[in-house]
């Protein structure tokens, strides 16, 4: 586990007071628009969450507290802690990481790990793969046993899901993250949430809002127009806030028109409490803290990773008249509402064993429902055994484990299944398997002044030569190819989508002397698979899929389950084919200007017309599928009305699957700038072989939308709209042409 607080201080130390004056000029002259807060009163009581009871109970807690008192629990006391108050029996929070697994014990006031032998957990297959599986129960499932392990370990507060959305397939944390579209992401925050909050602990959706990259992402300033934020990248936490009621929020690194997020008018007061009527508490992320008067008015409730700013400075503002103490009093009635809805236990018993089978049973659903089958010309796959007699697995990835790496954070696993593990438990004696190393993580020596490993790109050629004499000899070759939690990671942003360490010339080489050989791509981020593809006929991708990562991925590729994932990101032929590349407003400089507004992810490749190597939604199967009778309730809706959708799906194989219909919609003659398509449904549906299913879909009319600027609302143009259902964003296979009156 890395050290974070270089990378903190880094950021809050030496850019801090520069930032902060030229903040907030930058707010008083070009952004008053979005100061939109009055500190005249204090805002009215919704009480969508909460119980009066609960509520009462707040108020007069808050009522016996000294300021001091008050002030003393608006910081983290430790770095996962923030103080309660024993003399009122409040005790205190535990955080914790988040979100793929239950972080190993760490020093009260460090990020060292305390060494405990009983705090490993279960490692949960990372953001991207849980997209990949389309499958909002297994979201709740995931909630459910990672928010069950957390309240084993006594934490209150689960620091996921992470749900910014995919901009640029460089971003270091894609793995984390779900998806470059908002629905699928919203749907996913949504059960993920739920099932967290159903185990009793709180959930933090994160990083709120736009931080879509690593690069400067302490500093950066991003800027966009507000319908691509209303469209893009806002629906998850909204969604997290109205749909989930999630009890707490983290601000992100980053500056958004101008101000940090942790002191954002804009987004924390006016659109977060505001609009979506928040009622939990907003922590920073840590040391995303860059004042205190500003922090404590715009927005923040509790500065983590630092005591610099809400500690003894917000008393003084306090005691100056700078903060009132009703703004304070919020703070604490929010950080009362989860105290209570955690019900937190004052000594947690941090040494206890939390992975379970049940827990192990949904990690294995959700790594074999994300893994994705890409390619499979020659039906090569699945692999028939009766046939097979040696097979050679080959590459670094059918050996590392992926629950550690890398910065940020980590699960100590209790268990993490290889791939080559989960061939050879699964297989027995009915193959011989022959590993061989092929490629080995290397990196360069490190440079002055850069973040993170430097990657080597060179192919090992002693390495290659043993890949090839194994792949000669066996009757099929397996190459586990992609990255590592090295090549991906927070902090920083790769640099290319190639292959590292020379991946691309142990493929040729491989798949030149064997032509059974299988790639499987293990990576949760898009990389360069040009080479891959035109070099062999079946490729398959997992991701960093957690715990039984290993034994999903052997049962897929010998043919005990079918594939049903779906790629929840574009895999472009090129980097520059993807919208901030193409016009390079990547990573920008203190500035990233989203020029490409809404026209993220596939909207962007669809609307161009750019052809992606693999396209968002993309995923076969070891049966193929035909669709047909789409129909909707009527022609002609209203405003106001409900689009009821229905087709049939026949399964045409002879292989029991899960198949995602992907209902997207296009508006004939817009009348504003409009994706050439955009997700509005989906379904995941499982389909017997030879039997045909009906699948039903609702979506509003309203549902049809974009955020007019002019108008500062959501408006449905009235006219022709196509619903079209498919395979994929490229795979359309029925449509149906509706009225909006
Ligand atoms: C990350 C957060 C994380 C926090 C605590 C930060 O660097 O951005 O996602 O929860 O560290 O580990």
């Amino acid at each position: 586990m890395k050290n974070k607080s270089t990378k903190n201080n880094l950021y809050t130390k030496s850019h801090c007071k520069l930032l902060l004056i030229v903040s907030v000029i930058i707010m008083s002259v070009g952004f008053s628009a979005f100061r939109v807060s009055s500190f005249s009163n204090p805002p009215e009581n919704k009480l969508k969450n909460n119980s009066l009871h609960v509520e009462l109970k707040i108020d007069s807690i808050i009522s016996a507290m000294t300021i001091e008192e008050k002030i003393n629990m608006l910081y983290g006391n430790g770095m996962f802690t923030s103080a309660g108050l024993e003399r009122l029996g409040i005790p205190e929070l535990h955080y914790t990481d988040g979100p793929f697994g239950i972080r190993e014990e760490l020093g009260k006031n460090s990020w060292n790990p305390l060494g405990l032998t009983t705090d490993s957990a279960t490692f949960f297959p990372t953001g991207s793969a849980l997209a990949a599986t389309w499958n909002t129960d297994l979201a709740y499932a995931f909630g459910t046993g990672i928010g069950e392990e957390a309240k084993t370990r006594g934490k209150d507060i689960l620091l996921g899901p992470a749900v910014n959305i995919t901009r640029t397939p460089l971003n270091g944390r894609t793995f984390e993250y779900f998806s470059e579209d908002p629905l699928l992401n919203s749907k996913l925050t949504v059960g993920y949430i739920k099932g967290v909050q159903n185990a009793g602990v709180a959930a933090c959706v994160k990083h709120f809002a736009a931080n879509n990259q690593e690069t400067n992402r302490g500093s950066v300033n991003v800027k966009m127009d507000e319908r691509t934020l209303r469209e893009i990248y806002l629906p998850a936490f909204k969604a997290a806030v109205e749909e989930a009621h999630v009890y707490t929020v983290m601000s992100a690194y980053n500056k958004f028109q101008g101000a940090y997020c942790a002191e954002n008018d804009y987004l924390l007061n006016k659109i977060l409490r505001n609009e979506w009527n928040f009622q939990g508490f907003v922590m920073s992320d840590w040391g995303g803290t860059h004042s205190t008067v500003n922090s404590a008015l715009y927005g923040l409730d509790v500065e983590m990773g630092t005591r610099q700013y809400f500690s003894k400075p917000l008393l003084d503002a306090v005691k100056k008249g700078e903060v009132p103490v009703w703004v304070i009093d919020e703070k604490i009635r929010r950080i009362l509402r989860v105290n209570f809805f955690a019900n937190s236990t004052p000594t947690p018993p941090a040494n206890s064993t939390v992975s379970t089978p049940e827990h192990g049973k949904i990690v294995y659903d959700i790594a074999l429902q994300s893994i994705v089958l890409l390619k499979n010309n020659a039906n090569i796959l699945p692999i028939n055994i009766s046939k097979t007699k040696k097979i050679a697995v080959i590459g670094d990835n059918a050996t590392h484990k992926h629950a550690f790496g890398g910065f940020g954070a980590g699960v100590k696993a209790r268990y993490e299944i290889t791939p080559l593990q989960g061939l050879q438990s699964r297989l027995g004696n009915k193959a011989t398997i022959n590993f061989v190393q092929g490629y080995k993580p290397k990196f360069l020596p490190a440079k002055k002044g850069v973040f993170g490993k430097q990657i080597d790109y060179q192919p090992d050629a002693d390495l290659i030569k043993e890949a090839v004499a194994a792949a000669r000899k066996a009757d099929v070759a397996i190459i586990f190819a992609g990255t590592n939690h090295d090549v991906e990671t927070e902090a920083t942003d790769r640099t290319t989508l190639a292959l590292p360490f020379g991946q691309d010339e142990l493929i040729k080489a491989v798949s030149a002397v064997n032509k059974n050989t299988i790639v499987v791509v293990v990576a949760a981020a898009p990389v360069d698979l040009n080479t891959t593809n035109k070099s062999v006929s079946a490729i398959l991708w997992s991701w960093y899929n957690g715990s039984e990562g290993g034994n999903a991925l052997a049962d897929i590729l010998i043919g005990n389950a079918n594939p049903s994932g779906k790629l929840p990101l574009t895999i472009p032929v090129s980097l520059d084919d993807s919208p901030a590349h193409a016009l390079k407003t990547f990573p920008g400089d203190s500035v990233a200007n989203y020029t490409e507004g809404i026209l993220v992810g596939y909207r962007w490749f669809d609307t161009k017309n750019i052809k992606p190597l693999f396209c968002f939604g993309h995923g076969l199967s070891y049966t193929n599928y035909s669709y047909s009778e789409i129909q909707t309730n009527k022609p002609s809706f209203n405003q106001a009305d409900e689009i009821e959708i229905s087709l049939k799906v026949k399964n045409t194989g002879n292989k029991d699957g899960f198949e995602t219909v992907q209902l997207y919609v296009s508006d004939m003659a817009p009348k504003v700038l409009k994706a050439a398509k955009e997700l509005k449904a989906f379904k995941k549906v499982f389909v017997a072989a030879g039997k045909e299913v009906e699948v039903n879909m609702k979506i509003k009319v309203s549902d049809l939308a974009f955020f007019d600027e002019k108008l500062s609302k959501w408006v449905v143009t009235p006219g022709s709209y196509k619903l079209m259902a498919g395979a994929s964003s490229q795979d359309i296979r029925v449509s149906s042409i509706i009225n909006v009156e």
